[in-house]
């Protein structure tokens, strides 16, 4: 399988304004796209986005035990999902950007909560890889074998691509700079250090995946399945993300298998 350079998450926190039902946040997408569109090597890139108050504002109304099985409220999650869809293509176009949007409830099934068939899932990005586009994949509402419907987070849909593709880097870009513990920063925690650390820090009112904690989760999955590297950074400040992409460091917190820079 080809490897790829980096899998991007556009954090919902970022991408929208959280506080604020179905609000987009355009200036970020904007600056978001002008910075991908102006790297001057091109690099093989992933996106993934987050609900924000699109998914999660509609999910968090019908979501019992961590399941939809209201046929309204998977219908109306989903269509919130399609508007954010609509929003991040329009500002990428606009920005010269080939942007390529897949939406997860149309390709597949959840089986243990995992996508099936993954395999079909995996070419499709390559393939628009191939093709010259930039592919983008948000976190959606995504019916099991149950015949209910689960919300996928595009966290765990961002760690799925990074290991299955090999990726050098895992990014989940936020309203925030990092992890932070007593107001600071934390620079880097290593392998061993995720599992204290998941339990310190805590989710977010509204979000259903489970918040920065649920991302700490992914992440430390992500290591234990062979990835390198994982950087959590904020998507709201410009050219934090050029930096990253760049190789350079950045106020932000590094997570790494091993001691190593971003290449
Ligand atoms: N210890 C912590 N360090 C950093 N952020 C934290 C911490 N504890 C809670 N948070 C909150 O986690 C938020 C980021 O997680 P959240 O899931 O809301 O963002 P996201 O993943 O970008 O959004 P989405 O799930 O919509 O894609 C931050 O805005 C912050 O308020
Ligand atoms: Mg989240």
């Amino acid at each position: 399988m080809d490897r790829i350079d980096y899998v991007i998450k556009l954090g919902g926190s970022a991408i929208t304004n959280k506080d604020t039902p179905l609000s987009p946040n355009t200036e970020v997408i904007e600056s978001i796209a002008k910075e991908l569109a102006s790297l001057q090597c091109r690099k093989r890139i992933a996106l993934v986005y987050g609900g924000g108050s699109y998914g999660h504002f509609i999910a968090r109304r019908y979501l019992e035990n961590g399941k939809i099985s209201s046929p309204q409220g998977i219908a109306e999650t989903r269509s919130a999902m399609l508007s954010l869809t609509k929003k991040l293509t329009d500002v990428f176009l606009s920005q010269g950007i080939p942007i390529f949007c897949i939406n997860p409830s149309s390709c597949f099934i959840l089986k243990y909560g995992e996508p099936e068939p993954k395999a079909f899932f995996l070419k499709l990005i390559l393939k628009a890889l191939g093709a010259g586009l930039v592919p983008a994949i948000g976190g959606d509402i995504v019916l099991n074998k149950e015949c209910t419907a689960r919300v996928l987070s595009g966290d765990t849909i961002a760690r799925m691509l990074a290991t299955e593709l090999n990726a050098k880097a895992l990014l989940f870009g936020s309203d925030v700079d990092g992890i932070l513990y007593n107001n600071k920063v934390i620079k880097e925690i290593s392998k061993e250090e995720m599992k204290r650390m998941q339990s310190k820090v805590s989710g977010r009112n509204g979000d259903v995946t489970g918040g920065m904690a649920g991302k700490l989760k992914e992440v430390d999955k992500y290591l234990s399945q062979g990835g390198e590297l994982s950087v959590i950074f904020n998507l709201t400040k410009l050219g934090v993300l050029t930096k990253i992409l760049k190789g350079q460091e950045v106020e932000a917190t590094y997570i790494r298998s091993h001691h190593k820079g971003v290449g």
